[in-house]
């Protein structure tokens, strides 16, 4: 009897060679997961990826998708597009798809900054915007963080005349800190108060890691004012660093402006399917919620306990002060099989942990705080 190249590939691609091994070391078949399997022996606390990999919905769901890897992907789009408008309560219009949200903040960069238009993005944040701006020869103005490591929301709004775009990363990476949403809002008045022209750009990346008092996402103030942007990603909470999927929300006038600066078919379909696959999934981010939870109160608990000052994070990472260099100091650990973030100027005598899961947590944080107090 003919079988369909669906049935056919169906059956072909769950049992390849080459996927069994995998799967099997993901521990798939019993419902279980292993995140250890490619890693080499290397605790990865480095890139504040999500430790326990992704939901099994959203492997299954790349797995059907590998059928139509023949296709290009406008109607993936379409259908990731009209799940992310679902998931926020936006229309499509207002959704902006991205190969992560770095797709989103690259497109702001490039798209709403000029020769005279400058960006203004903290010292230390999420480096991307600014170093699209020195590809770019653009400038950024960088005002430091605040003794808590926290954004200098002041400062941030004293660079912004003139500013073209002005980067807010709520919860900031690298130093874990949050605002509450009033807080933003009255940031972002103050902006245009000083700047009418500017855009604001929300990074909410570590959104559904943030457990801040009055916590909350920008995303209602952006749909009524064009000139914010809110960005959020599946690379965190969803597991999903390597299938790179973002997505930027903003007023359809926005998105409008933005859209052509996208690369054409930038998100996969197997991408999308993932990311699909994961909008489902409320019970998946309140169980990896609870897992950050856990050995991230057990990491700040271990540094503080050493002696190494480490702030509330609002994240899945902690960043400790070890007072010494932190470029030496991610080798010493690099060479204990423990990569952690790399120094972040001008926090220099800082460290950026991820949170692993609470067994590889179990296993670093004793070679960590060895390092530091020998
Ligand atoms: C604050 C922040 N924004 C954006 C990104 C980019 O993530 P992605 O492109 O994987 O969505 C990261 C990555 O670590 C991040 O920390």
């Amino acid at each position: 009897m003919p079988q369909s190249r669906r049935a056919f590939l169906g059956t072909a691609v769950a049992g390849s060679a080459s996927l069994i091994p995998m799967l099997q070391a993901r521990g798939l078949e019993g419902g279980s997961w292993s995140p250890h399997f490619d890693t080499n022996g290397v605790i990865r606390l480095n890139s504040n990826e999500n430790p326990n990999g992704p939901a099994r919905a959203a492997v299954d769901a790349i797995t059907r998708a590998f059928v139509d890897a023949n296709r290009y992907t406008q109607s993936n789009d379409a259908a990731l597009r009209a799940a992310v408008a679902r998931r926020h309560g936006v229309k499509e219009e207002n959704v902006l798809l991205g190969a992560g949200s770095g797709e989103t903040l690259r497109i702001c960069s490039e798209a709403l900054t000029s020769s005279t238009a400058h960006l203004v993005a903290a010292a230390p944040t999420f480096e991307q915007p600014a170093a699209h701006m020195t590809r770019l020869g653009r400038e950024t103005k960088a005002p430091p963080v605040d003794s808590m490591l926290r954004l200098d929301l002041g400062a941030m709004v004293a660079a912004s005349p003139g500013a073209g775009l002005v980067f807010l990363c709520n919860p900031n990476n690298p130093t874990g800190s949050a605002y509450p949403l009033s807080d933003v809002l009255a940031f972002i008045q103050d902006v245009h108060r000083r700047s009418p022209n500017s855009f604001v750009l929300v990074d909410e990346a570590y959104f559904e890691y943030c457990d801040l008092a009055g916590y909350g996402t920008a995303i209602p103030a952006a749909l009524a004012d064009p000139r914010i942007i809110v960005a959020r990603t599946f690379s965190k909470v969803f597991g999903l660093a390597g299938m790179r999927v973002g997505y930027g929300i903003a007023h359809a006038d926005t998105i409008k402006r933005l859209e052509p600066w996208r690369l054409q078919n930038s998100v996969s379909a197997l991408s999308s399917a993932a990311a699909m696959a994961s909008c489902e999934l409320a019970g998946h981010v309140k169980e990896q919620q609870r897992l950050n939870n856990e050995a991230r109160a057990y990491a700040l608990k271990t540094l503080n306990d050493a002696g190494f000052k480490a702030l509330p994070t609002y994240t899945n990472f902690v960043m400790a002060d070890i007072r010494r260099d932190a470029k030496a100091f991610q080798d010493a650990c690099a060479k204990e099989g423990v990569a952690i973030g790399r120094p972040f100027p001008p926090l220099n005598t800082h460290a950026r942990i991820s949170i692993g899961t609470m067994d590889e947590m179990r296993r670093a944080l004793p070679v960590i705080t060895r390092l530091l107090t020998a």
